[in-house]
């Protein structure tokens, strides 16, 4: 399997310290995920993101992460804090393998702020998701979730803190688990 990340790469060091079978990590930046790789010893490819504006070209950058994970014969690609939303070319090669971790119970909270549009909508319970990613974001099909309660005083941060242990167990679980299936039963 091969895991995308762009921050700090806490769920990265979560998948790898679980024992999946990670050939590659690519990142789109220079990030803290990319010491993750580095210090567990995994094949680390930066694909450079060069612009955040409307001329960025998202299918030809597409085609350039397409590249990189084919280049270590991934299978699985497991998006862990991937910052950069990817164009159709990744959906046609690896379509139905490609499984998120987000930070809400979808379907609510969809996008970037999760966590944040959580503390403001007052919600009493929040959670984490773990779903198969398509093209329309954080709405593919769910394989797994679990509740985190909001706290009285909870800031983005301390939430988005006790959601991500949660994450850390749950997602790799949940990988584990599909890569079974995927490989018709096996052990992953
Ligand atoms: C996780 O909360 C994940 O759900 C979201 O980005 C966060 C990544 O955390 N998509 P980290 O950078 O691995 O600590």
């Amino acid at each position: 399997m091969g895991v995308l990340a762009s921050g700090t790469g806490t769920i990265l060091a979560a998948i790898l310290g679980a024992g999946l079978p990670v050939s590659a990590v690519v990142l789109d930046r220079q990030c803290p995920a990319c010491d993750v790789a580095g210090s567990a010893g995994v094949a680390i490819e930066v694909v450079q993101r060069e612009s955040y504006g409307p001329e960025f070209d998202r299918v030809a950058y597409t085609h350039r992460i397409v590249e990189a994970l084919k280049r270590h014969q991934i299978d699985v690609v497991a998006m862990a804090g991937f910052g950069t939303v990817l164009g159709p070319p990744i959906f046609e090669v690896y379509y139905g393998r490609i499984l998120n971790t987000h930070p809400a119970l979808l379907p609510a909270f969809k996008g970037w702020h999760a966590v944040r549009d959580a503390i403001e909508a007052g919600v009493k319970v929040t959670g984490t998701t773990v779903h198969i990613a398509t093209e329309e974001v954080d709405a593919g099909p769910i394989l797994a979730q679990e509740p985190v309660r909001v706290e009285p005083g909870d800031t983005e941060e301390s939430l988005h803190e006790r959601i991500k242990v949660v994450e850390r167990r749950l997602y790799p679980e949940t990988i584990r688990l599909f890569m079974r299936q995927i490989r018709g039963g096996g052990t992953a």
